[in-house]
């Protein structure tokens, strides 16, 4: 059974260049099984015809929203109960707005305001319209509300800008349409996840840390089990309640993590390296507590274990999914580490933004693997680990049809 079969996708079109890789898109849904049909705004019919996504389609393509033939076959109302999912691809920054301001005005936003089923934009947009914020508290808005972001990609654009704003390849965007509907991706995996920071003990009252509060950790965790992954978090200091169908390891120092995650090899299939784990120790603890005599102390540190680099090299080795937590030349550093700790996935974050990363309800991350890399942009780390969970679960451990 193909992956899509028995499914009923809602394509939606709207005005912008990247129109035409909606014809590929279409093939690429049919591939998988999918029934497809077609709503194009009437921007969209400047950039390609109907004909074309009707012949692709297999169906009529719907093109108003007052279009008395359409409303004796299939009515907007129709349409929206008959859709298992609507993707919007490309989707613009105007019909964005739009959405966002819970606009009907024409027969795709009306549709996803009618709609039960889950919602997915494919933005596609020059690089400077993306960045604005106008655009940015849309997408906030929009995904907070629950629908789904697939991409953008960074890169060449149609325009000659270099940057995030191209719309995901119609392959892409197929996997992912397909994923929107297997909540059992990582069936039966075992999973390791490192979460949170670790503490390095300089005394008995005192510690070397960092900002990590162990959310995206967790909400790492919880989309795995809801992928139905056998999640065992070995997590340093937190306050976060363990999520559910999820085993909880509490550690403290990286050495405790390093020992606690060495233990579950061979049994798990995927490690993931959350954990902000710090990379010195004092090397000399001192067993009481440090009085203030001097004016200045120095404390001697010695390098921790790596753990997800002993993970990856290890003989029962899992998949291994690293972070590399940066603040400059992000992509650069992120393969450096990918490459030196012999990883098959990095998660690319940049901490110099505190609106995303440490301690934020919301990142946004660049997943790098040897063959490519696809970027996510801002969202709540809970359905930004929705998406990572598929990416892995479709890299790694996907039935290909
Ligand atoms: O916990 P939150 O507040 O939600 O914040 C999330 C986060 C910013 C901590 C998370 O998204 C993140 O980026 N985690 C990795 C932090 C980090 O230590 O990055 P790094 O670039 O220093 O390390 C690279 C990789 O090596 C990471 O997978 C890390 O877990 C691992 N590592 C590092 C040192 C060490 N001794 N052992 C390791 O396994």
């Amino acid at each position: 059974m193909k992956q899509l079969s028995n499914r009923q996708i809602l394509l939606g079109v709207t005005g912008g260049i990247a129109a035409y890789k909606s014809a590929e898109l279409i093939r690429r849904l049919k591939d998988r099984g999918a029934d497809v049909r077609v709503v194009m705004t009437a921007a969209a019919m400047e950039f390609i015809t109907p004909l074309t996504l009707q012949a692709l389609s297999g169906n009529p393509v719907h093109t108003t929203l007052l279009d008395p033939e359409a409303e004796a076959g299939m009515g907007h109302i129709e349409l929206a109960r008959w859709a298992d999912l609507i993707l919007v691809a490309p989707a613009s920054a105007d019909f964005m707005a739009r959405l966002a301001n819970g606009r009907g005005d024409d027969l795709l936003t009306t549709l996803c305001l009618a709609t039960a089923a889950p919602i997915a934009l494919a933005p596609a947009m020059n690089q400077g319209m993306w960045r604005d914020a106008a655009t940015q508290a849309n997408i906030h808005t929009l995904t907070e509300r629950g629908i789904s972001l697939f991409g953008p990609a960074a890169g060449e654009q149609a325009c000659g800008d270099i940057g995030p704003g191209r719309m995901l390849e119609a392959e892409e965007l197929a996997a992912l349409a397909a994923n929107m509907f297997n909540h059992r991706l990582l069936d039966g995996i075992r999973l390791t996840i490192t979460a949170g920071p670790t503490r390095e003990a300089i005394d008995p009252v005192r510690y070397i840390s960092n900002h990590s509060s162990g959310k995206m950790g967790y909400a790492l965790a919880a989309a795995a089990a809801d992928a139905g992954a056998i999640v065992t978090l070995i997590s340093g200091p937190t306050n976060l309640a363990c999520p559910e169908r999820v085993t909880r390891i509490d550690v403290i120092s990286a050495q405790n993590m390093f020992d606690a995650t060495i233990a579950t090899l061979g049994s798990c299939q995927l490690f993931i390296g959350c954990a902000a784990v710090a990379d010195y120790r004092p090397t000399n603890a001192a067993d009481q507590k440090i009085k203030k005599d001097n004016e200045t102390m120095q404390i001697e540190l010695v390098r921790n274990p790596d753990i997800v680099k002993t993970v990856a090299n290890h003989e029962k080795r899992p998949i291994t999914v690293g972070f590399a937590a940066e603040t400059q030349d992000l992509i650069k550093y992120a393969r450096g580490k990918l490459e030196r700790k012999n990883l098959d996935l990095i998660i690319a974050n940049d901490v110099s933004n505190t609106n995303i990363g440490f301690n934020a309800s919301d990142n946004a991350v660049t997943a790098i693997w040897k063959e490519g890399e696809t970027t996510i942009p801002q969202m709540g780390k809970n359905q930004l680990s929705t998406q990572l969970i598929s990416l892995i679960a479709n890299q790694f451990f996907a039935v290909k049809n």
